[in-house]
């Protein structure tokens, strides 16, 4: 049971300072972020998503340079509990191609300076990375005895089959209210070409209406925020 009662010294990590820094070092791309205005965009809503909802433990699935992952975990930082598993096998645009990734930049190669750029932001003790694709970390959830997931944010391939890979594996370890962001529901050009297939499973699953409420936030790279209403594990028999 979640305590309500409030913490001793609450802290409230998004002051002006730390923005700052977030622009600069987690980088945001497509986020409806304006560097600006001082404007996190989106990223307001993966902060104040993990305040409200008080998450247990959030999987990220792929992050340029780690800004849906600092939002995330500064909120359960500022909860004083929870935890975050981010995965990403570290793929670059130049090294690996645009079929493995676009937005991969080898950010996550060495374990000490990923500590550290998590430490820039004081989340280290929130975050553990794990250098390998969805597929190997799913492959190895229940050996590693991991928590289900209550928060689940999905942005790494992007290619349909992966995009449907990534949510099916999250929908093992998920609950009832349990929450799952879709990033980039609104590349519309990708689409098209099919180099990106998020919209399409979003459409898939919109027509499972007792299984998932959804709602897509259609400006910049857009986002969309699904709420789980199944048991996990389940399936679909479209495509
Ligand atoms: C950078 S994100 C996509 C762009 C993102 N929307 C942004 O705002 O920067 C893509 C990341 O997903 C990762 N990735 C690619 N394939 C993956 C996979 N199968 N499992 C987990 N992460 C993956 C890449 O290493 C890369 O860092």
């Amino acid at each position: 049971m979640l305590s309500l009662k409030p913490r001793e010294s609450p802290t409230f990590s998004l002051d002006p300072a730390k923005m700052r820094e977030i622009f600069e070092h987690a980088k945001p791309l497509g986020h409806y972020e304006d560097q600006a205005g001082l404007n996190l965009g989106f990223g307001f809503l993966y902060y104040g998503l993990v305040r409200s909802l008080r998450p247990r433990h959030i999987v990220v699935i792929g992050s340029g340079y780690g800004f849906s992952v600092v939002c995330l975990a500064l909120a359960l930082k500022d909860n004083g509990s929870g935890s975050l598993s981010f995965v990403d096998p570290s793929y670059s645009l130049l090294k690996h191609g645009p079929l493995r990734t676009v937005g991969g930049t080898s950010q996550w190669d060495e374990p000490e300076k990923v500590r550290a750029h998590f430490a820039r932001f004081g989340v280290e003790d929130q975050v553990t990375h794990y250098k390998e694709t969805s597929a190997e970390f799913f492959a190895a959830y229940e050996r590693r005895r991991l928590p289900d997931i209550d928060l689940a944010f999905i942005d790494g391939s992007h290619a349909f089959a992966d995009v449907r890979h990534d949510f099916l594996a999250v929908l093992d370890y998920t609950r009832r209210n349990s929450y799952v962001l879709m990033h980039d529901t609104n590349i519309y050009v990708r689409e098209l070409v099919g180099h990106a297939g998020v919209k399409r499973w979003l459409n898939l699953i919109e027509r499972e209406r007792s299984a998932f409420e959804i709602v897509d936030f259609p400006f910049s790279s857009g986002v969309a925020l699904i709420r789980i209403m199944c048991e996990a594990g389940w399936r679909t028999d479209g495509e």
